[in-house]
């Protein structure tokens, strides 16, 4: 069973699942593996930790395509070629077409920095210490055309304390996504 996983940035969540694929000898028990590394900026941070963990990677330029549709098939017709049994969004900045999502209905799965369905979208962080709550959190979700809205696999809460600014809050929820996002696609493959 081949995962693929997309990116857009440094990859932390990339390499947390990496590395309980090794830790979980996903390999073994449920023969799945970490195939291959696909970001939509070929000068994502991820893409030089994937190398080096020997996954293969590639780049699709979303700026190279003019229709939103046109980088989606661009994009799939490479994650295809690792005939993926899971497809991982993981720090991926991009609104994916209908298309795209009904290709891969089933065996897509996204992680977002809140306790969905509160605060789909940006900022999640700023926005949860502007409404005053008192916990925040992550949610791995499957994907469906709506943003951020599809069925939740896991969550985990953390507190919000009173001198948190965004970027506190961002790296206490990080931490929780690196492992919850891993211990879902374990529990997807044991599944
Ligand atoms: C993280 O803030 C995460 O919440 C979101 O994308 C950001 C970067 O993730 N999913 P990563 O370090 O590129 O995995």
């Amino acid at each position: 069973k081949n995962i693929v996983i997309l990116i857009s940035g440094g990859g932390s969540n990339m390499a947390a699942i990496a590395h309980a694929a090794v830790q979980g000898r996903w390999a073994e028990r449920f023969n799945a593996r970490v195939a291959a590394v696909i970001s939509n900026k070929p000068e994502a941070g991820g893409l030089k930790i994937a190398r080096g963990l020997g996954i293969a990677t590639a780049a699709v330029d979303h700026r190279e395509f003019a229709a939103r549709e046109d980088f989606d098939a661009a994009l799939s017709r490479e994650i295809d070629k690792h005939a993926p049994a899971l497809v991982v969004l993981a720090g991926f900045m991009r609104i994916l077409t209908p298309g795209f999502v009904a290709h891969y209905a089933g065996r897509l799965i996204n992680i977002h920095p809140s306790l969905l369905p509160a605060f789909p979208g940006l900022h999640t962080h700023r926005r949860a210490l502007e409404a005053g709550c008192k916990v925040a959190g992550v949610t791995v979700h499957q994907v469906t055309t709506e943003l951020d809205h599809g069925p939740i696999l896991a969550q985990a809460v953390v507190p919000i304390l009173p001198d948190d600014d965004a970027a506190a809050l961002a790296a206490r929820v990080l931490t929780q996504e690196h492992r919850i996002y891993a211990q879902a696609i374990e529990g997807w493959l044991a599944g």
